[in-house]
């Protein structure tokens, strides 16, 4: 009996230690409450500082059979090497701006209209308006390796082509030269494919062409090619726009890979063999690389969490997502009801950093503050309003910063999510506002930076899963 009763005992307590435990686990991220427990970064101060050399550790990505190598376009690990200097931040922070109007115009109903309008207040000529990073494809037959941008905003894939019609711009791999490939077809005006591509024709050649936020545009044939990702991943047919007059400045990439929702892109005409699933991990600086990976294999997916995809509008071809709040060193911000706007919140490629209502911005700002107000601060550079010097630090703490979406999803930025380095001694609190609340929110490059970001397009979710690039 006394021994029966001390089990009764022992398992009452086992239940009630499990119970606690539980309540911990299920609870993290809301009720570490007390400041200074959650973990926050201590790093090197010269850790922060990049590395002129590349570094490549991508050896855990071995047995998946469709990846590229994801590099940043300024970087010492980029193949376009005029490229190498790097923008300076004003420049980049014009960039979002224009980056951010576009896509604002493009989730709008009557995109056209507003495209004109949004255009012609640009404050200045940017610079490209579709992201920062670089994979390498193979177009052809014989194969040629070509630089392109990726973007989940766009659809259609594109290259320069001779003989260029119209105009092309010095790009870095020799341009694509169709008539000395066995496998370039051009795609008929009858063909059905060819109200997708959207306008009209050459003849009886199919004319495609793109317009984006800064006017820059692309014009040119839409053509069939086989694509190769890697010698045993290989696609036949695959629908491209054939560029023959270009206007803006891509750099010296040779064009854009679309990853956009829209039945043109690459993950819609790759359904059938990767099933709407592609991940990619932007690295977390310049001078190491990230993958781009088509297709679920190869994947441990135990470590992914997975938030909703949504659909802003139904026109809108970029990924909607839903984020709920805000944490900084565990406290949440006291914001009202969620962080998406009426707008809604899409996760971007292109953009760098993110795009928060005002209101937002400013309580993250004032969290950030206080919890770095024993460092000296530094200028202002354009919207980056809270920067800071550590040229006398040794090391520095920077607070944790995590963003929660809808479906239990919680994030734990990387420390390169959060502070971004103008000079050697100023580093900003890498997040921007918008001009209003009701602006939509958009999730930047900088803020994905060493997660694997999977986009399950026909499964409609989204997952995050840390050190995705090392
Ligand atoms: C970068 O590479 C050069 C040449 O290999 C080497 O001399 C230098 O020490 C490296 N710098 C760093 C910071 O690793
Ligand atoms: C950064 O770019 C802006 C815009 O192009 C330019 O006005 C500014 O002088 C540049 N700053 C530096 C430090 O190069
Ligand atoms: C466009 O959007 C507005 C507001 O979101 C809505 O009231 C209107 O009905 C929409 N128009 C069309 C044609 O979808
Ligand atoms: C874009 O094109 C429109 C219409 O052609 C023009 O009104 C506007 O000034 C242009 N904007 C820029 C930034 O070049
Ligand atoms: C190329 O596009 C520009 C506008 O971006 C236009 O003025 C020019 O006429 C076009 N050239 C050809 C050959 O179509
Ligand atoms: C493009 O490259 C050619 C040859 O390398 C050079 O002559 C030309 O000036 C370059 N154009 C631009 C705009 O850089
Ligand atoms: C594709 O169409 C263009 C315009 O009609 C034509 O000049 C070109 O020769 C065609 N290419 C092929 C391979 O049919
Ligand atoms: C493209 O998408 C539209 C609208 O979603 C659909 O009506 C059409 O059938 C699709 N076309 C192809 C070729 O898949
Ligand atoms: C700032 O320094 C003071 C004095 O050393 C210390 O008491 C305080 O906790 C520090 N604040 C933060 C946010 O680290």
């Amino acid at each position: 009996m006394e021994g029966s009763l001390s089990s009764v005992f022992n398992r009452a307590l086992l239940v009630l230690l499990l119970h606690v435990l539980m309540t911990c686990i299920v609870h993290q991220g809301y009720t570490y409450g007390v400041e200074g427990k959650i973990a926050s970064h201590t790093v090197p101060v010269s850790s922060l500082l990049p590395s002129p050399n590349c570094s490549t550790s991508t050896t855990k990505y071995s047995n998946r059979k469709s990846i590229l190598k994801v590099v940043h376009r300024h970087g010492p690990c980029s193949p376009l090497v005029r490229d190498h200097n790097p923008l300076n931040v004003t420049e980049i922070l014009l960039r979002d701006q224009s980056r951010v109007k576009w896509i604002r115009s493009q989730s709008s109903n009557s995109s056209y209209g507003l495209k004109a309008s949004v255009a012609a207040s640009l404050p200045a000529k940017p610079d490209i308006t579709d992201g920062e990073y670089v994979v390498t494809i193979g177009l052809g037959t014989p194969k040629k390796d070509l630089t392109l941008l990726f973007d989940t905003g766009s659809s259609i894939t594109w290259t320069q082509c001779k003989p260029c019609m119209g105009s092309c711009y010095n790009q870095s791999d020799p341009i694509f030269n169709p008539s000395q490939s066995s496998s370039y077809a051009n795609i008929s005006c009858s063909s059905t494919f060819c109200a997708l591509a959207g306008s009209g024709c050459f003849g009886s050649t199919c004319k495609y062409s793109i317009t984006y936020g800064d006017n820059s545009s692309s014009v040119g044939f839409f053509a069939t090619e086989k694509l190769t990702i890697s010698p045993t991943e290989v696609i036949d047919n695959f629908k491209f726009g054939c560029d023959e007059n270009i206007s803006g400045n891509f750099g010296t990439a040779a064009g854009l890979i679309g990853l956009s929702d829209k039945n043109i892109s690459f993950v819609e005409q790759t359904a059938a063999k990767y099933g709407k699933y592609f991940s990619y991990c932007m690295p977390s600086s310049a001078s190491s690389t990230g993958h781009l990976t088509f297709g679920k294999d190869g994947r441990a997916l135990s470590s992914v969490r997975f938030t909703p995809l949504s659909k802003i509008q139904q026109h809108s071809e970029f990924y909607g997502i839903t984020i709920l709040g805000i944490s900084v060193n565990g406290v949440p911000l006291s914001i009202p009801s969620t962080v998406s706007s009426s707008a809604g919140a899409i996760i971007d490629s292109g953009t760098t950093i993110t795009q928060l209502p005002p209101t937002v911005y400013s309580a993250l700002r004032t969290a950030f503050r206080k919890a770095m107000v024993n460092y000296t601060t530094a200028p202002a550079v354009s919207t980056f309003d809270t920067c800071y010097d550590f040229s006398k630090e040794s090391t520095v703490t920077v607070p944790s910063i995590k963003f929660s979406f809808a479906g239990g999803v919680d994030i734990d930025l990387d420390r390169s999510g959060i502070l971004y380095m103008v000079t050697a001694s100023q580093f900003c609190l890498a997040f921007a506002a918008n001009s209003a609340d009701s602006d939509v929110v958009v999730y930047g490059n900088a803020q994905q930076r060493t997660f694997e970001v999977a986009y399950d397009v026909a499964g409609r979710k989204l997952g995050f899963a840390p050190n995705g690039c090392s």
